[in-house]
């Protein structure tokens, strides 16, 4: 069995961004992320999204807005940055509050800002499989981790899990895009999905992002499969001093036994999607100033 260890892959590619940033001129990249309200688990992503801009060189400013903040105000703050010459991505962290519309909101951002790959245009470009748009982090990152693994998807069934605009959409499009890291042939599977255990029975690569501890058991699997999991579910944990712990989606150990591949949580996707996220934003940078 062998692991994936995005932590690893991650580090990699972010030193070598941090050579490319290092080559450029006196103008650096810069983001700005924008956070409303505390959710912990926000704050621990965006935390993380500044230290890896950190390591690379990118500049990064966060703006943190208290969960009253209106969607026409949010908008006014996005349109501003749209028009800041100095900012070349544009991160607003999901999810919002329920009174502002996110769809809304990730269509306010210029597209060739949108680090996110979230905008109208950047998803049509994704289906048109034009490279010049801007494609979502965590979907990047595992077809990234899939190609620096050695481990192709062409003529597989992959098998994912979540409908969602941030990974299960876009991560079905780009499986069935040309190349040896796309050509798959893929299924997706939500919570209206029937026998949902017998689909992923049937899957060479499963692709779990529906949130949900340990949904995913052993005995869903097909041998020798290869298992990407994107959940990061807080579980109850005495013995840490948290008192909580990290899980994905999928039953890590037991999945362990019968799998070729596995990512762990933590470690595995998380890491690579902050990655592919300063990999956007160097893009953007350049796509602005070309
Ligand atoms: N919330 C969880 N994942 C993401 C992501 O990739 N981007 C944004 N903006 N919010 C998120």
């Amino acid at each position: 069995m062998k692991l994936i260890d995005g932590k690893q892959i991650a580090a990699t590619i972010l030193e070598e961004i941090a050579e490319e940033v290092a080559q450029l001129g006196e103008e650096k990249p810069a983001v700005t992320f924008i956070r409303v309200g505390e959710d912990p688990a926000s704050v621990s992503y965006v935390r993380n999204k500044e230290r890896a801009a950190a390591k690379t060189g990118i500049r990064s400013e966060l703006k943190v807005f208290p969960e009253s903040i209106t969607q026409e105000e949010l908008l006014t703050e996005v349109e501003a940055l749209n028009n800041d010459s100095s900012v070349h991505g544009i991160l607003v962290q999901a999810p919002l509050p329920n009174h502002i519309d996110e769809g809304t909101i990730f269509r306010a951002v210029l597209p060739e800002k949108d680090v996110d790959g979230f905008h109208t245009v950047n998803i049509g470009k994704l289906c048109q499989e034009d490279p010049t748009g801007s494609v979502a982090c965590t979907p990047a990152g595992i077809i990234e981790l899939l190609r620096r693994s050695d481990i192709p998807s062409e003529g597989k069934h992959v098998v994912v899990l979540g409908r969602s605009l941030i990974v299960g959409k876009p991560a079905a499009l780009l499986f069935l895009q040309k190349g040896a890291f796309g050509n798959a042939t893929a299924t997706v599977c939500h919570s209206r999905t029937q026998n949902i255990a017998a689909v992923i029975k049937q899957a060479d690569i499963v692709v779990a992002a529906i949130g949900r501890a340990h949904f995913v058991t052993a005995d869903m699997l097909k041998p020798g499969a290869v298992v990407i999991d994107v959940g990061i579910n807080r579980i109850e944990d005495s013995s840490r001093k948290s008192g909580y712990r990290l899980v994905g989606d999928v039953d890590f150990e037991a999945a362990s036994e019968i799998v070729s591949a596995i990512t762990p949580v933590p470690g595995g996707v998380g890491p690579m999607t902050v990655a592919m996220l300063m990999q956007n934003t160097l893009r953007a940078f350049k796509t602005l100033h070309s």
